[in-house]
């Protein structure tokens, strides 16, 4: 099947609400789905449409952050500018028909620098069970601790992921 057909654009911090809770954490109320790094300064939040559609099908929000454990990390790759995709959610009736892999793309070449510039680390905190789906488009375990995170008494595995992304041409 050929993937979906979506256009991929930023988008305002209200509009990834209604997939944050349909698709990630439902029982976390609509109004509390929003956190401080949504309105951080650099915080990017993307949507892909359908064509001449109003709403996303999918939403993720790029946050300017650090790595949580940076003792995982070589030295060089300690030093980077880091990113942190979060909150990455296909609706449910999509998944599976190629939403998710180009949103991933989208990400990287937003954030891939420009040449000469210096590489830069995307990162995510994973949901175990979605490991598979990231290392099928070339993303690495960073961190081999599988740890928790519990919303609205939701209790879901996480593993942290991510790789540098290098200048083009380096
Ligand atoms: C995880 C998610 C973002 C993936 O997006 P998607 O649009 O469903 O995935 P795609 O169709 O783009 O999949 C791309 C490839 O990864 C594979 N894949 C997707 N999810 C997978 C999984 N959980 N395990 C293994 N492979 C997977 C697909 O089969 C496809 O392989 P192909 O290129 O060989 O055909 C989406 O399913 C989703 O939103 N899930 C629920 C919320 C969630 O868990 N979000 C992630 C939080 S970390």
């Amino acid at each position: 099947m050929p993937p979906l057909a979506v256009q991929i654009r930023e988008i305002p911090p209200s509009a990834i609400i209604a997939i944050r809770h349909a698709v990630l954490w439902p029982n976390v109320a609509l109004d509390a789905q929003l956190y401080e790094y949504d309105f951080a300064p650099g915080t990017v939040h993307i949507g892909a449409f359908r064509p001449d559609a109003s709403e996303p099908v999918a939403v993720g929000t790029l946050v300017r952050a650090a790595f949580a454990r940076p003792d995982a990390l070589d030295a060089d790759t300690r030093l980077l500018e880091a990113v942190q995709l979060r909150k990455l959610a296909v609706v449910a009736q999509l998944q599976g028909q190629g939403v998710g892999k180009a949103m991933m793309a989208y990400t990287a070449a937003l954030l891939t620098p420009a040449h000469g510039d210096k590489p830069l680390l995307l990162h995510f905190d994973a949901r175990a069970a979605q490991a598979p789906f990231y290392e099928k488009l070339g993303y690495a375990v960073l961190d081999p601790t599988v740890f928790t995170k519990t919303f609205g008494g939701e209790v879901v595995s996480f593993i942290r992921m991510g790789k540098v992304l290098r200048p083009a041409g380096a």
